[in-house]
């Protein structure tokens, strides 16, 4: 298994791992994904097995915090530290921004994960959302 930094011929094995993953395509998933990548090459990562995408992060920075989004790694390849490894990349190249704060949002069961890597729930702070649709 190979981590590496994301591409952009890798769409379809992107949205074939999020299918797989979280059981549908995200909505418009291929029309934001490569201007997302544009925008952030140094920060969304995949792993691979056999070439094939088995699992991606989208890391971002907006010139002062980092974001984690999208982590998946597919069915058959969960339970390997593949989601851990891709959170390990994408947390060291936003670390080397020099930035101070790294946000993201997960269910609930989920959070073990990520304080694995340090993250702590920020019980000052809650997620808000304004649903347009
Ligand atoms: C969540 C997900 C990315 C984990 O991938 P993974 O490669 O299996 O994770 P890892 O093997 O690196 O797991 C490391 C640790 O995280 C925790 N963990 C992982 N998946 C978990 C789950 N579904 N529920 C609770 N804890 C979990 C466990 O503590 C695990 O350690 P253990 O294997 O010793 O029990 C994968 O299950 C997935 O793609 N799920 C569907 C999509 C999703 O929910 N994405 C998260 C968006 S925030």
């Amino acid at each position: 298994m190979n981590i590496r930094k994301m591409r952009v011929n890798d769409l379809k094995g992107v949205l074939e791992a999020w299918r797989d993953a979280f059981e549908k395509e995200p909505r418009n998933a291929g029309e934001y994904l490569p201007s997302f990548l544009e925008k952030n090459p140094s920060f969304c990562f995949v792993a691979e097995e056999n070439r094939k995408i088995v699992g991606v992060i989208l890391g971002s920075f907006n010139g002062r915090v980092g974001y984690l989004n999208r982590l998946a790694v597919k069915k058959d390849f969960q339970g390997q530290d593949i989601a851990s490894k891709l959170i390990g990349s994408a947390v060291q190249a936003l670390r080397n921004t020099g930035t101070t704060s790294i946000f993201l949002h997960c269910k609930p069961n989920l959070a073990p994960l990520y304080e694995n890597f340090g993250f702590k729930v920020d019980k000052d702070n809650v997620i808000m959302r304004l649903k347009l649709d």
